[in-house]
């Protein structure tokens, strides 16, 4: 059997989001990427969605690819490791997407040095629009960061933090797409609320989160800079904004993510 260049373990919705990601940037072959599940009802279901060659023997898949993803729910990591640990090759990349668990925790259910990247994704993956951040455990070095880091810009964005801010990471672009799906909601109520119909409003605001998103990244301008232009004196909009900040709309999107921050970190400590 030819070698795999990608083998990921735990192939539901990331897992899946990112191999049809990368055959659609053309960066890998389909011969080049499998995957494993624990049923076998979901790799034939797998199967049949993409092509690809999904079934349930994870120790083959690792003896055959060079890097590994790790896409299972993170209370089914510690079986998965230690179905591995011993057909690990010790210069075999693992890539974890498990959210809170840390690259210590997998090195030490291991037992020995292993290169491990973290990661941290969200679920625009799903669209090709995601945020990964990506850390390096401490036997990771550059090369294995930049694979990490090939994977993950099919499916979106990344960059590369130090493992410390991880817990951060998921309490804002993790869990910060439920926050502004309620932004979106609250603005297509307000449209309604005005007497735009449901299916325009949600358009209108979907549209515009998307459009600021952008000039956001693609301008590389301050937000508040960009807020300015928008905001004439004595106009409509600065009356919004003073009913924004009234409401403590700052103030509670800060506490928002700090809270989802600590859940992280609790959520971390029993990880493993
Ligand atoms: N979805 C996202 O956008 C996203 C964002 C951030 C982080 N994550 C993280 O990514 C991971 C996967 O999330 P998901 O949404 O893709 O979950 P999911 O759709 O439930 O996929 C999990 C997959 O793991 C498989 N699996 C479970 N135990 C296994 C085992 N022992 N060996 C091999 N495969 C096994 C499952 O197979 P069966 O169907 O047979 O059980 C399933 O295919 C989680 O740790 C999550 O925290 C996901």
């Amino acid at each position: 059997m030819s070698r795999l260049a990608l083998g990921i373990v735990g192939f539901g919705k990331l897992g899946e989001a990112i191999a049809l990601g990368l055959l659609g940037a053309g960066q890998l072959r389909r011969e080049q990427i499998a995957g494993t599940t624990r049923s076998e009802r979901s790799a034939e279901a797998a199967r049949q969605r993409t092509g690809l060659a999904i079934d349930t023997d994870t120790p083959a898949l690792v003896e055959r690819a060079d890097t590994l993803l790790l896409t299972v729910k993170p209370h089914g990591l510690p079986e998965v490791l230690e179905s591995v640990r011993d057909r690990l090759r010790p210069d075999q990349l693992l890539v974890s997407a498990c959210a809170s668990v840390r690259t210590a925790a997998i090195e030490q259910a291991l037992g020995r040095p292993q290169p491990v990247v973290r990661c941290m994704p969200n679920t625009p993956v799903l669209v090709g629009e995601g945020m990964t951040v990506l850390a390096a455990g401490a036997h990771a070095n550059a090369e294995h960061l930049r694979t990490a880091e090939r994977i993950f810009s099919a499916v979106g964005r990344t960059i590369v933090l130090d493992e410390r801010h991880m817990d951060s990471v998921t309490g804002m672009s993790g869990s910060g797409p439920a926050y502004i799906y309620l932004v979106i909601e609250s603005l297509a109520e307000a449209g309604v609320k005005l007497g735009i119909p449901r299916e325009p409003a949600t358009l209108l605001a979907a549209q515009t989160v998307l459009g600021a998103a952008r000039m956001v990244l693609e301008l590389g301008e301050h937000p508040a800079l960009l807020k300015d232009v928008v905001t004439t004196p004595a106009g409509c909009t600065v009356d919004g904004l003073l009913e924004l900040e009234e409401g403590k709309l700052r103030v509670t999107l800060i506490k928002a993510v700090v809270k989802a921050a600590e859940r992280a970190r609790e959520l971390g400590r029993d990880a493993l």
